[in-house]
């Protein structure tokens, strides 16, 4: 779970390679690094710490040329020191190489160079590239054929960038690890992801696992894992650099949390028509053949499914929810006519990944939903829906999250039409209520008393966060988004679990957070009272018209009327805000929570 990225051709690399990781510092920020070809050899300049210390530590050196390689790292095999930052070289330092991913078979490797001889200077996987192609350039190889042999003798998932001193090129691959070309005028470019060099090119060339490319200054030659060549379309993303950057906002988060609704607008664009949904993708019969769905799904995107899984029931449709890493250790039951959704706003979430392997493997049939084109899981599935959320930045997923569940309230009026042969019970008024949504989120992102009320959360003892039916997984997300964001402790219940055990633990320093939908009202108000009589402060969230529970609450925040289904989603945005503004009071690093990454590509 790194970033990697490269850069052939031009005046110099240095400037663009920093600026590039800057870009991916969202893949993991305890260590960056990079290396640059020029006449003096290969110069290898990497540190523990953000891109930042990184760029502070080159402005006094010479360091640069017109090829070079970057990587800013989330540790998996060893502690983030300046000796486990990549690029790693080999006993020569003929070459650097950069890697995302996990070599599986790394200590065999490296026991075995050890016994030839080798030394090794980090305790990560990654340093028996380079020593391997080390080997094979010695014993008379070209550095393509060097490059070929060493990545042969890799198991487990990677994406690599590897330079060689005196060699015009930069030879990359992956298997189970993204990786993308950008075809610029003056220079070509190589990351894990496209917003790495969104503003030096917009066109692009998605690799498959086993392309190897041999990229230069002027052309960029993909072959197969068998050195035939391969042709890969290049493609234009409309995405504005200015998406990928910061803005105004003093956070990523919080940019992201007030693009919900041009996001939500992207995501709906043409996907309704009048009182049924329009999926391109997926015309009327799409489904006849599915009897049973079932989610696999991580962190944010699990409690997406779990909505997507609620909206199914209720239409009597056959679903169920798995948390992806353990659905592929204890798999559910699947035939041919099972349709398994991952949904993963990245694609590239391992577990997430290995869970629909094992669906596939076993016959069912597997959808993508997700916002990444190009994405390992859209392009492994059998289908692919795209919510079309843009690039989110922040590791805390905001609207990435709104664009999912409006994105499973298209496909649930899909799925129910074509496995009960019925419409979902009030279509209309509910197709209707979800074009609205993006101005709703608007109403709330333009005005909204969540700063103020954030102050009521900041170092209480605990967080509760509770809610009924489509309430349940936004107040798991609610709780989630507040852990990872403020580091206060935070927990989601079904709100009708609390006289079960949790009400243990309400004081008078636990702010009770209770969401409304209009679902079961009046029995979430009955567990308000039960908390607000053990001294719990109570914010409620809930449409205006929900008077109840502003009466019960202590303090009431509310969401625009909508319909019941959907008020969750707008009560969700509530809780990013309350989250968002804890924990800016908190001075906590907001975009980069510790110990976490955005993509999480280790299982
Ligand atoms: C939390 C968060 C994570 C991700 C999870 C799955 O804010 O973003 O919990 O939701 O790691 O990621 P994807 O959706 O990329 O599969």
């Amino acid at each position: 779970m790194c970033g990697i990225t490269a850069r052939v051709g031009g005046d110099g690399s240095l400037e663009p390679l920093l600026s590039s990781l800057q870009n991916l510092e969202y893949r993991g920020y305890d260590s960056a690094g990079i290396a640059v070809q020029n006449g003096r050899g290969i110069e290898i300049s990497k540190f523990e710490g953000e891109v930042s210390k990184l760029e502070s530590e080159l402005a006094d050196r010479d360091h640069d040329g017109p090829i070079g390689i970057g990587h800013t790292r989330w540790s998996t095999h060893g502690p983030p020191t300046d000796a486990n930052a990549h690029p790693h070289t080999g006993c020569q330092g003929r070459v650097a190489a950069v890697h995302n991913g996990i070599i599986e078979n790394y200590t065999e490797l490296r026991e075995a160079l050890q016994e030839r001889g080798h030394e090794f200077t980090s305790d990560t996987d990654t340093e028996v590239i380079p020593h391997l192609v080390e080997e094979r350039l010695a014993d008379g190889l070209d550095p393509e054929a060097a490059f070929r042999d060493a990545i042969d003798q890799l198991e487990g998932s990677y994406a690599i960038a590897m330079i060689v001193d005196g060699e015009p090129t930069v030879y990359a691959t992956r298997n189970g690890s993204p990786l993308v070309i950008g075809v610029g005028d003056d220079a070509n470019y190589l990351a894990s992801d496209v917003p790495a060099f969104l503003e030096f090119t917009d066109r692009v060339v998605y690799l498959e696992d086993d392309d190897v490319v041999a990229l230069t200054d002027g052309d960029h030659r993909i072959t197969d894992a068998d050195g035939d060549p391969v042709s890969r379309p290049v493609d234009t993303v409309d995405w504005d650099p200015e998406d990928a950057e910061k803005g105004s906002y003093d956070h990523y988060m919080l940019k992201e949390i007030h693009e919900q609704p041009v996001a939500l607008r992207q995501t709906l664009h043409g996907r309704i028509d009048g009182d049924d949904v329009a999926l391109e993708e997926f015309p009327p019969g799409s489904f006849d053949d599915v009897d049973r769905v079932q989610f696999v799904a991580c962190g944010t995107s699990y409690h997406a499914a779990l909505y997507g899984e609620w909206l199914l029931s209720k239409d009597g449709v056959d679903a169920t929810t798995y948390i992806a890493s353990e659905y592929a250790a204890s798999p559910a039951p699947v035939d041919e006519d099972t349709l398994v959704v991952g949904v993963t706003q990245s694609g590239e979430t391992a577990d997430t990944l290995e869970a629909l392997e094992s669906a596939r493997e076993r016959g069912a049939r597997t959808l993508a939903l997700t916002n990444v084109i190009g994405s390992t899981a859209a392009r492994t599935c059998d289908d692919a829906l795209f919510i079309r959320a843009g690039p989110e930045i922040g590791v805390a997923a905001t609207k990435t999250f709104s664009s999912q569940v409006a994105t499973l309230v298209l496909l649930a009026e899909r799925l129910v039409r074509d496995i009960t042969g019925s419409p979902t019970s009030d279509h209309a008024d509910r197709l209707d209520a979800l074009a609205s949504l993006p101005e709703h989120v608007e109403s709330i992102t333009t005005d909204s008393r969540a700063a103020d009320i954030s102050q009521r959360c900041l170092g209480d003892n605990g967080h509760f966060f509770i809610g009924r039916g489509n309430a349940f997984p936004v107040a798991l997300e609610g709780a989630l988004k507040f852990k990872e964001i403020t580091y206060g402790h935070a927990e989601g219940f079904a709100a009708g679990e609390l006289k079960h055990g949790p009400l243990a633990l309400v004081t008078p320093e636990t702010p009770v957070i209770a969401i409304g939908t209009g679902h079961d009202e009046a029995r979430l108000k009955s567990n308000v009272t039960e908390s607000r009589t053990r001294g719990a402060p109570v914010i409620a969230i809930a449409p205006r018209t929900a008077s109840d529970l502003a009466d019960v609450a202590e303090e009431f925040l509310p969401v625009p009327a909508t319909h019941p289904d959907l008020v969750a989603i707008l009560a969700n945005v509530q809780l990013q805000l309350i989250a968002y503004h804890a924990a800016n009071a908190m001075e906590r690093s907001i975009d980069k929570p510790r110990n976490l990454a955005k993509s999480v590509t280790v299982e």
